[in-house]
């Protein structure tokens, strides 16, 4: 039997200084560096294998801490003491190079770029943090060309989809492009441009950014199409942002491709074993944004089946609402839910279109039958001052006094004993009408 040889996608074998980097990704980097004219930022440079390269085109300026790890130590024996510093294997590596290297030794959130210098290429291998680029791409966002190339590892694929979930968002406020390149589908190198909004880039809240950011009206990777999206929806899933998750999957553009993007990145973020229920219920909110050709079903009823009643979820959910983060889908499938429907069941059919007030204690079941039966508006009037108020399009939920509620067509009352103090304090809002009054048991 002769030897079964496999194809090393990412192998290096043979190369001089030991690099991290794979044969595509280098051969990528090295292509695109051709394009190149003006001043370099390396980030990351490890052995300097493609600061090398880099200072042989161009002036390259390279950020690292300089720290050889335990593990570094095991697979590169000798190169460097372990837990000490790697700086001096750097510099005999670059030693002969055309143009000059500066080096910052320093952590990346601590690097400061030298003045006055404008940079046209920078390649940042490899973050494993959203907000480590962001620092950078800041730094740069006055002193980079506006046609440079900025080229980020670990962008594509879900070795670390915080920065897939960052680069999405930049690509989806156009504040960078992403440049077309023959890269094979292996390489997880995005290579951007400044776009448009490239100036904004300071002005833009970090900590918001990744949930609020439209999906890119372009492609966001060379072969799915919007694999970057995907992973961020997955990643925002992960954090427990499904509100934003969902919102973001409704504004996912209807390609074939989906799928399969879907299955290549969800096993690797474990949403299936870690949070169950939301990622049963995701699923078939992704198996209805593929259903697109086929005719929405109007809500006339709460839906009799748990796939038919998401469908009705689905369809009657404003963006705004989910990314309120105040929903919880699953009061939708309560055995409350079920005994609630069926008390008020003669008059849900006359919620669909009108102004619905809800009065009492807080009612998360009813708020999703009027939602799902189709309600113009659901103004929730709490009497729990501890559940916080929501203003979204659809939904409000506010406390019982305030003067500006608007007249509703019904109102679902729950039955509380009159004397409280509460329920006559509510008797007096000038915008309960009570003859259209619902009243229902909590
Ligand atoms: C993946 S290696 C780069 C490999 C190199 N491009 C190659 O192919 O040989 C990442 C580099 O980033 C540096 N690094 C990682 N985190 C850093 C941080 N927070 N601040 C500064 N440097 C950091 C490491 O010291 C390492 O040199």
């Amino acid at each position: 039997m002769g030897e079964t040889l496999f194809e090393n996608k990412e192998a290096n074998v043979g190369t001089e200084v030991p690099r991290m980097l794979g044969n595509a990704d280098f051969d990528l980097v090295v292509s695109r560096l051709a394009l190149n004219s003006g001043t370099i930022l390396e980030i990351g440079p490890w052995l300097g294998a493609i600061t090398r390269e880099f200072a042989n085109a161009a002036p390259t300026v390279v950020v690292d801490r300089f720290e050889w790890s335990d593990s570094e130590n095991r697979s590169y024996p000798g190169v460097a003491e372990p837990e000490g510093s790697f700086r001096s294997a750097f510099e005999k590596n670059i030693q002969e190079t055309e143009f000059e290297v500066l080096v910052i030794e320093s952590d990346i959130r601590d690097a400061v770029l030298p003045e006055n210098t404008t940079f046209s290429f920078c390649f940042y291998d490899g973050p494993r943090s959203a907000e480590d680029i962001h620092y950078i791409l800041c730094m740069l966002s006055t002193s980079f060309s506006a046609d440079g190339q900025i080229l980020i590892k670990n962008v594509f694929g879900s070795r670390a989809p915080e920065v897939a979930a960052y680069v999405n968002a930049l690509l989806g406020l156009n504040v960078v492009e992403l440049l077309p390149t023959d890269q094979p589908a292996w390489c997880n190198i995005a290579v951007l441009t400044p776009g448009p909004a490239w100036s904004q880039l300071t002005a833009l809240e970090f900590e918001s950014l990744l949930e609020d950011a439209p999906v890119p009206a372009a492609f966001s990777d060379p072969w799915y199409g919007h694999s970057t999206t995907i992973v961020r929806i997955l990643w925002l899933a992960s954090v427990h942002r499904w509100g934003h998750a969902i919102a973001l999957l409704r504004n996912l553009p209807h390609l074939t491709e989906n799928q399969s993007a879907f299955d290549e990145f969800e096993d690797n973020l474990g949403l299936g074993v870690n949070q169950p229920e939301m990622s049963a219920i995701f699923s078939v909110f992704k198996h209805l944004h593929q259903d697109h050709a086929l005719e929405t079903v109007k809500p006339l009823d709460v839906g009799t089946s748990v796939e038919n009643r998401l469908r009705l979820i689905w369809d009657s959910v404003p963006d705004d609402l989910w990314q309120s983060e105040r929903l919880n889908v699953t009061d939708a499938f309560t055995e409350r839910f079920e005994k609630l429907h069926r008390e008020i069941e003669g008059h849900v059919a006359s919620i669909r279109d009108k102004d619905i007030a809800i009065i009492g204690p807080h009612d998360p079941e009813l708020e999703w039958i009027c939602l799902i039966c189709g309600a113009q508006t659901i103004t929730s009037v709490l009497f729990d001052t501890e559940v916080e108020t929501l203003q979204a399009t659809r939904l409000k939920r506010v406390h019982l006094g305030l003067d500006d509620t608007p007249n509703f067509d019904i109102a679902f009352i729950s039955e509380l004993p009159e004397d409280t103090e509460r329920f006559s304090e509510f008797e007096k809002l000038p915008s309960v009408e009570m003859q259209s009054a619902v009243s229902y048991k909590t």
